[in-house]
């Protein structure tokens, strides 16, 4: 016992010297994420592509970013997590008008509420922004 209590005394190569000037200007790090003012976009969709042509008919969808973008009505699109909250399976999809998982079949609301026992945990929803023909998942 105690063989090595002499070994950790002066052997701290930490230096004392180096930061010592302006902690003023906090730009650099990018670590401040608590503003409200900008939503992290997590997707883009260009509704003139020809492979985001289902979003053309009401009751379409596609999936982009794991995350399935669904038109509900004219000018109106949902978004929402692919991955299922029953069991971690990415097998969400838009049916008759709300999100289902093709897994065991769980059911969600367009705003993410569960509709049966499967889907009791909800389902996470983004924030759809259409921006001219684009629509921006946030
Ligand atoms: S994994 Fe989606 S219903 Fe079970």
């Amino acid at each position: 016992m105690a063989l090595l209590a002499s070994c950790q005394s002066n052997n701290d190569p930490t230096p004392t010297t180096t930061t010592s000037s302006s902690s003023s200007s906090s730009s650099s790090s990018g670590s401040t994420s608590g503003s409200s003012s900008g939503s992290t976009l997590l997707a883009s969709v260009d509704l003139t592509a020809t492979a985001n042509a289902a979003l053309k008919n009401s009751g379409g969808y596609i999936i982009v970013n794991s995350i399935v973008v669904a038109r509900t009505a004219q000018n109106t699109y949902v978004a929402a997590t692919q991955t299922c909250s029953h069991e971690p399976k990415k097998k969400v999809t838009f049916v008759n008008g709300e999100f289902f998982c093709s897994e065991h079949g769980a059911r969600y609301s367009t705003t993410g509420v569960g509709l049966n026992s499967y889907g009791a945990k909800g389902l996470a929803v983004y924030t759809v922004t259409v921006n001219g023909n684009t629509l921006e998942i946030s």
